[in-house]
C-alpha cells in the first residue's frame, strides 16, 4: 500500500500535466471567445456540418434491444424534437423538464431543449412524485417531456405551470419534421439545470450555462482522454450532472460514440457490454467498481481487453479498489472531484500522470484549489480545512434558481468558492478527501440531503419527529438512517417501520429511504433553536459501530 502507480502505456491527449498546469489558460480554447455560442449545437450539428455525420453515435443496450444510431440519425430525432417543442410554443428561457429513463429519447429530448435556448430540467428517473413535484414547482416548468410509464407518476393538478406534457411515445409516432432552428445565446445565458440536495432545505436548482461546454469540452479531452476511435459508456443517469456533463455532453463534444445502457447495475452484463460494444473507457462510482470487486474472479469470463482506463466520482474511492483493477485487470481507475455546482471536473488524475491511490488528484490545469481555514486563509500543505476553488472557470453554475442567497452562501470569503467538503493537499499538489464539512449523504455516490428525507418522513401518520444521517458502510459508503421519535399510542413494529420506508420511497425516491430506522425517545437538539443535531446522532452510531466491530 502507498504505492504510486505509474501510467499504462497509452497515447493521451495530455502528457505534461505540470508544464500545462503552469501554462494554460481558458482564454486559449475556441470554444471560450464564441461571441454566441450554442451548446447543443456544439455537441452534435458541428460534427454532422464538419463531416462526420454517418459516425455512430451512441450504442444503445437495453435487455435485448440494440440500437444504434450515427450522429445525422441524433441530429435528425434533435430536429424532430425541436419541431415538437417550437410547435407548442416554447421559446428561449422556458423550462423544459425531461423526465425519461436512460434511453435515447432523453439524450435527445435535452439536446433539443437547448438548441431552441430553452433551459433543460433532466430528472433521475427513479424519482418519485413528491420528489418530481417539489422540483418542477420550484423551477416552475413550463413543459414536461415523459413517457407513459414514468408519467403515471405525475398528477397534472400537483404542477399548475406545466402547460403542456409531451410523451416520447406520441412524439414517436409523430411524421419526422426537421427543424433545423438554432438559438444562439450569450455564453453566459441559462442552459441545464440539476436539482441537488444540501444539508438544509429542500434541493436547490443549479443553473447551469452555455458557456459550460468550454470546460466539459476541455476535460472530456484531457481526463476522459477520448479520441474519434473510442467506445465511452458513463453509467449515470442524465437526472445527474454526471449523466449530463460526461455522459452526454463531454464524450460527444468530442465525437466520442457514447454507450447508453438502459436498467440498472448488474456485474455480469456490465462485463457482457464492455465485451460486446468494445468499451475502451467507463466512467462510473466507487460503489460499483466494489461490487464488481466482491464479484472476485467473474471477470475472467469476459474479454475486457478493449478498456483504456476507468474514471470515477462522487464519493471517496477506497485504495484497496483501485490495486484490485490494477491487478486484477490490468487497469487504472483514475477518480475525479467536482460537485454538482461546479458543472465540471476540478480535481483529476490524467491518464499519462502517476497516481497516489486514496488520492482524488490534482487541480485541473486551468482551475486553483485551496484549503482553507475558518477565516479563509489558505493552509499550509499537510493541514485539513475546507476545500475551496478560486473563482471563476467556465463551468461554474449561474446560479441557484430563484435563490440568491443560497448562491452567495458558496462564496463566503472573496474569491472563493466554498464546495462544504474537507481535504488536505501533500507536497505535490495531490489532494485528499477528508469528508464532509456539513450533513450530508452520500450513498453510492448519491447526494441526498437529510432534510428532504426527514420532511418526507414526518409526513408519515406515526412518525413525531426524525433526524436522518449517513451510517458508515463497507459497499454503499453511506446508508440513510433514520433516528424517529413516535406520536403517542403508536407501538414499534416491524411492519410499522417498513411502512414508513416504504412512505419515503414511493414518495422521494428509494435511494433517499431509510435502510435503518431506529425509533428513540427523544432526538438531541440544540438548546436554543431546538434544531435536531444530527452530528450527534452520527457521532453515536459511528462509536456503536466501533464496538460492534471490536
Ligand atoms: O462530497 C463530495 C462528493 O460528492 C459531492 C458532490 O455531489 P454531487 O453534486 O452529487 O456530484 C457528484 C458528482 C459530480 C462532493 O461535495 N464527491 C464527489 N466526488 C468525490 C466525492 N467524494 C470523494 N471523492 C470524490 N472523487
Amino acid at each position: 500500500m502507498g504505492e504510486i502507480l505509474k501510467p499504462l502505456k497509452g497515447d493521451f491527449h495530455l502528457t505534461d500535466y505540470q508544464s500545462v498546469y503552469e501554462t494554460f489558460n481558458w482564454k486559449d480554447v475556441s470554444l471560450f471567445n464564441k461571441q454566441t455560442v450554442n451548446a447543443a449545437y456544439e455537441t452534435i450539428d458541428r460534427h454532422v456540418e464538419e463531416g462526420y455525420g454517418e459516425k455512430i453515435a451512441l450504442h444503445y443496450v437495453n435487455q435485448d434491444k440494440r440500437e444504434d444510431l450515427t450522429f445525422k440519425e441524433v441530429q435528425r430525432q434533435v430536429n424532430h424534437y425541436v419541431h415538437i417543442l417550437r410547435s407548442n410554443g416554447v421559446k428561449k428561457g422556458d423550462r423544459v423538464f425531461i423526465f425519461l429513463p436512460k434511453n435515447p429519447a432523453c439524450y435527445i429530448a435535452i439536446l433539443a431543449t437547448i438548441r431552441i435556448g430553452a433551459i433543460a430540467g433532466p430528472l433521475f428517473e427513479g424519482f418519485m412524485e413528491e420528489a418530481i413535484k417539489e422540483r418542477i414547482n420550484d423551477c416552475k416548468a413550463n413543459v414536461l417531456i415523459t413517457d407513459q410509464t414514468l408519467g403515471e407518476r405525475i398528477k397534472t393538478e400537483n404542477i399548475p405551470t406545466v402547460a403542456t406534457i409531451l410523451y416520447q411515445e406520441t412524439i414517436e409516432k409523430a411524421p419526422i419534421v426537421e427543424d433545423h432552428y438554432v438559438e444562439w445565446m450569450d455564453p453566459g445565458e441559462g442552459m441545464l439545470i440539476h436539482y441537488t440536495s444540501g444539508s438544509t432545505g429542500q434541493p436547490k436548482g443549479v443553473l447551469h450555462a452555455h458557456r459550460a461546454v468550454t470546460h466539459h469540452a476541455q476535460s472530456g479531452k484531457w481526463v476522459l482522454d477520448v479520441h474519434d476511435e473510442d467506445v465511452y459508456w458513463c453509467t449515470s443517469h442524465p437526472g445527474w450532472v454526471t449523466g449530463s456533463v460526461y455522459g452526454l455532453f463531454a464524450p460527444w463534444l468530442n465525437r466520442a460514440t457514447i454507450v447508453i445502457q438502459g436498467g440498472r447495475f448488474n456485474a455480469k452484463l456490465w462485463y457482457q457490454i464492455i465485451e460486446d460494444l468494445g468499451v475502451s473507457i467507463l466512467y462510473s462510482a466507487p460503489t460499483a467498481f466494489r461490487y464488481l470487486m466482491a464479484e472476485g474472479d467473474l471477470y475472467k469470463q469476459y474479454d475486457l481487453s478493449s478498456l483504456r482506463h476507468i474514471l470515477s466520482v462522487g464519493e471517496p474511492l477506497n485504495p484497496e479498489v483501485i490495486y484490485w483493477a490494477h491487478r486484477a485487470l490490468q487497469l487504472r481507475i483514475h477518480d475525479t472531484w467536482w460537485m454538482t455546482e461546479t458543472g465540471g471536473h476540478i480535481i483529476v488524475n490524467l491518464p499519462s500522470e502517476p497516481i497516489k491511490p486514496g488520492s482524488m488528484g490534482r487541480p485541473f490545469p486551468g482551475i486553483e484549489v485551496g484549503i482553507l481555514d475558518e477565516e479563509g486563509n489558505e493552509l499550509p500543505r499537510g493541514e485539513i480545512g475546507q476545500l475551496a476553488v478560486k473563482t471563476t472557470w467556465p463551468g461554474l453554475m449561474k446560479t441557484i434558481w430563484n435563490n440568491d442567497e443560497k448562491f452567495r452562501s458558496y462564496f463566503p470569503y472573496k474569491g472563493w468558492y466554498i464546495s462544504g467538503d474537507l481535504a488536505t493537499q501533500d507536497e505535490d499538489g495531490y489532494i485528499f478527501f477528508q469528508g464532509r464539512h456539513d450533513d450530508m449523504i452520500n450513498s453510492s455516490g448519491e447526494r441526498i440531503g437529510p432534510f428532504e428525507v426527514e420532511s418526507s418522513l414526518i409526513e408519515h401518520p406515526a412518525v413525531k419527529e426524525a433526524g436522518v444521517i449517513g451510517k458508515p458502510d463497507e459497499i454503499r459508503g453511506e446508508i440513510v438512517k433514520a433516528f424517529i421519535t413516535l406520536r403517542s399510542n403508536v407501538d414499534e413494529t416491524p411492519e410499522l417501520k417498513e411502512s414508513i420506508r416504504q412512505h419515503v420511497k414511493t414518495r422521494l425516491a428509494a435511494h433517499s429511504a431509510p435502510r435503518e430506522i431506529e425509533v428513540i425517545n427523544e432526538l438531541p437538539k440544540t438548546k436554543i433553536s431546538g434544531k435536531i443535531l444530527r452530528r450527534e446522532l452520527k457521532q453515536k452510531e459511528i462509536e456503536r459501530q466501533a464496538i460492534d466491530k471490536s
